[in-house]
């Protein structure tokens, strides 16, 4: 009988090792570096930008930002980002104007404004850097 529970007991540690990667597979995403040790800023990239703009991978995509944004500020005073895309400017500034569907309200009605859901523009649209993805992606666009 004991034999039997000692031989269990090796069968089940043996079969959590199989299952459970070793400590050493486990890559932190802090590299080798100690726990306690300062963390190294990560490397500075250039963003990408594109006169012509990106092409977008799906059709309803919010199109990608092709250029600078460090000086722009959206806050509850101010959005520069409107200076050039709002519908009085666009024109004079050679800019794409802000589509049509950032007027419409939740229910569906046209505003004489920007629906405040679209105010902060880099929820939806994002600059862009030419960096390694940190995870496999298979998504295809359409
Ligand atoms: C000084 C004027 C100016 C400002 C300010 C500006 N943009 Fe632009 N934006 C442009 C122009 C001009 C283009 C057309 C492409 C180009 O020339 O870079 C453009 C292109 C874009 C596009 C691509 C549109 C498409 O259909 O491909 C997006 C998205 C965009 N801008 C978002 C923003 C956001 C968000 C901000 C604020 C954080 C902003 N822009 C501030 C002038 C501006
Ligand atoms: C909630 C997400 C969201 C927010 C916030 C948002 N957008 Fe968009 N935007 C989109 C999507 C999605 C599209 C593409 C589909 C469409 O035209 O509605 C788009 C399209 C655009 C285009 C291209 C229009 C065209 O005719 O090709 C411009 C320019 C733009 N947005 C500017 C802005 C600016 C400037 C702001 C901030 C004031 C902003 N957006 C806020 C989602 C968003």
């Amino acid at each position: 009988m004991r034999k039997m529970l000692m031989l269990a007991a090796a069968l089940m540690i043996g079969g959590l090792t199989w299952s459970v990667p070793g400590i050493a597979d486990v890559m932190s995403l802090r590299g080798d570096k100690a726990l306690d040790a300062k963390a190294t800023a990560p490397d500075r990239r250039r963003q990408v930008t594109d006169d012509e703009g990106f092409k977008r991978d799906w059709k309803e995509q919010p199109p990608l930002i092709p250029h600078k944004i460090d000086k722009d500020q959206v806050t509850l005073d101010v959005n520069t980002c409107m200076r050039c895309h709002g519908p009085d400017t666009y024109k004079e500034e050679n800019a794409p104007k802000v589509a049509d569907s950032h007027f419409i309200a939740a229910d569906g009605t046209k505003m004489e404004t920007l629906n405040m859901r679209r105010y902060f523009c880099s929820q939806c649209h994002v600059p862009q850097l030419d960096a390694k993805p940190l995870v496999d992606n298979t998504f295809k666009s359409n």
